[in-house]
């Protein structure tokens, strides 16, 4: 459908709808599902620099013979490292051959550390873009706010420097001046900015008095977050914004890109009504569209952000004052 195609991060996507990092992405198997299903492009499930590193550590754990010799301790933690980089490079080469849709790597990073070494190689087994995943949880009270700013701007610096592939952040929406934050990360360079991640957050089980995993998925009222900072900041930027989080149904596609996203990413909807709920999206975008007579995005894209708007208070309403009020 020509019609529902779009560009993001410089490539060609025959609709804007991309599945997200997640175990929906984790294999070639899986990878393929998303296509078959209609995806315009996925993400990989993401590398995780930390993974690696304690995967390496577990790896070194109770072999005391190598613990004495720094060289065979270098050895087994470059081996250890080597093997998941590898199997990584190796999924996203098997999906670049094996897809038409683009396919997007993706690296969690904590710092600009070892994962700078080897993302160059991501182009040489094809990859169309990376994505990065940077998140710093801000729980160190001794830490400021401007300290960890400028942590993930080295990141991103460093990034943007390493090597000439697309470059998208993913991030979360916890900056203290996030319209500068995001002004900041446009101006380094980026090709794109994910907004915005939806986090891992434990739960407590409250038997056996203990911390439980907890997999929360989004719900189809999450997509506010986004789409407000989709409106207020997309017409400034030189970089495209994919909306992310809390993305269900063909209505929320519809606002992300009036509020001016290129695309957007989705994975708890899959998760929750299956693959074939990107067809039911995207049919009932062709719908609004046809409703609408739009022949193509550039008809509608941005039409609501805030800076094309007569009255652009209304995407900085915070507070929920006497006029918003309903009687409950
Ligand atoms: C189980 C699970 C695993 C995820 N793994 C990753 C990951 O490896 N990398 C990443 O960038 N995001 C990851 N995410 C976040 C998703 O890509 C997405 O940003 C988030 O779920 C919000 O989108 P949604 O509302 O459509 O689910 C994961 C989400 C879930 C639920």
């Amino acid at each position: 459908m020509e019609r529902l195609a779009t560009t993001y991060l410089g490539l060609q996507l025959k609709n804007p709808i991309i599945v997200g990092s997640s175990p929906l992405t984790s294999s070639l198997d899986k990878l393929k599902k998303c296509e078959d299903a209609g995806a315009g492009a996925v993400v990989v499930k993401s590398i995780f620099e930390e993974q690696i590193d304690s995967d390496a550590g577990r790896m070194m754990a109770g072999t005391d013979e190598y613990n004495t010799h720094a060289d065979a301790q270098d050895f087994l933690l470059n081996s250890s490292r080597n093997y998941y980089i590898d199997a990584y490079l190796s999924l996203v080469e098997q999906a670049t051959e094996a897809l038409e849709i683009p396919v997007i790597a993706s690296v969690n990073c904590r710092s600009k550390g070892s994962w700078l070494d080897y993302v160059q190689r991501f182009a040489d087994v094809g990859a169309d873009a990376l994505e990065l995943n940077h998140f710093i949880l801000p729980s160190d009270a001794k830490i400021d706010g401007e300290t960890l700013r400028e942590e993930y701007f080295d990141v991103v610096k460093s990034a943007r420097k390493a090597f000439k592939l697309p470059l998208a952040i993913k991030i979360s929406s916890q900056f203290t001046a996030l319209a500068n934050v995001i002004k900041q990360f446009d101006k380094m360079g980026v090709d794109g900015l994910v907004l915005f991640n939806r986090f891992y957050q434990p739960d407590i089980d409250i038997e056996k008095l203990a911390i439980k995993p907890s997999i929360t998925l989004s719900n189809p009222h999450d997509y506010t977050l986004a789409l407000q900072w989709t409106a207020l900041t997309s017409a400034y930027l030189n970089c495209d914004i994919c909306a992310s989080t809390g993305i269900h149904t063909s209505d929320t596609v519809v606002k992300m890109l009036l509020s001016g996203a290129k695309a957007v990413q989705v994975c708890s909807a899959l998760m929750l009504h299956g693959h074939a709920h990107i067809g039911t999206m995207l049919e009932g975008l062709v719908k609004w569209m046809d409703r609408h007579d739009a022949a193509s995005f550039v008809d509608f894209r941005g039409k609501l952000a805030q800076k094309r708007m007569e009255d652009p208070s209304h995407w900085e309403r915070a507070q929920y004052m006497k006029s918003l009020n309903v009687e409950f």
